[in-house]
């Protein structure tokens, strides 16, 4: 015969019933490790969040897609990077099928960066790989996302939200480059007039 069994449930009672106590003991015993698991994961969830600066793009700003070329602050001239009294930069975009416009856009590195991005037509996706923007562009709205790039690198910006036909071809780009090349002389000399 085996060792006799240690765990208290495992072991038969003469009339093959576990006491009451050992029960309600055990069950307890798994409700704390069941407790501590789920406070675990709720800690996890919260400071992933807070350390990566997640958040739900919620910025709430209608607009007119009728009229963006037209007036205000999505007019051609006003799109690409400016740069901001405060020496960050802010990027405006129209997403439209199947395209960013502008294209591409040059922004330095260690540098406080806002995104507003408006869509002309339907409702596309702006994501920029190994940061925290991941927003969609629903006509109507501005869309507005803040990162900061820590290398000066290109990356793309895909559309990743089905838009049309055209939707997998529809990716912009971002030049990050060192914060002593930027910006251009053109850059300086204009902010973004809202
Ligand atoms: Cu634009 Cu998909």
């Amino acid at each position: 015969m085996a060792e006799p069994l240690s765990n208290p449930p495992d072991r038969p009672l003469p009339d093959g019933i576990i006491p009451e106590e050992v029960v309600a003991h055990t069950e307890k015993r798994w409700i704390a490790i069941m407790s501590a698991i789920l406070v675990v994961m709720m800690a996890v969830i919260v400071v992933t969040g807070v350390m990566g600066a997640l958040h739900p793009p919620s910025n709430v700003e209608a607009i007119d897609p009728q009229t963006l070329h037209l007036k205000g602050e999505f007019v051609d001239s006003n799109l690409g990077a400016a740069v901001e009294p405060d020496g960050s930069v802010t990027v405006r975009l129209i997403a439209v099928q199947f395209d960013f416009v502008p294209h591409s856009v040059t922004v330095p590195a260690d540098t406080s960066i806002t995104f507003r991005i408006t869509s002309a037509d339907v409702i596309h996706g702006f994501l920029l790989p190994d940061t925290n923007v991941n927003t969609m562009i629903v006509p109507g709205f501005v869309a507005e996302v803040r990162t900061r790039f820590t290398r000066s690198d290109k990356y793309e910006m895909p559309c990743n939200e089905y838009c049309g036909l055209g939707h997998h071809a529809m990716v912009g780009l971002v030049n990050v480059v060192p914060k002593g090349r930027f910006p251009a002389q053109d850059l300086l000399e204009r902010t973004s007039n809202e």
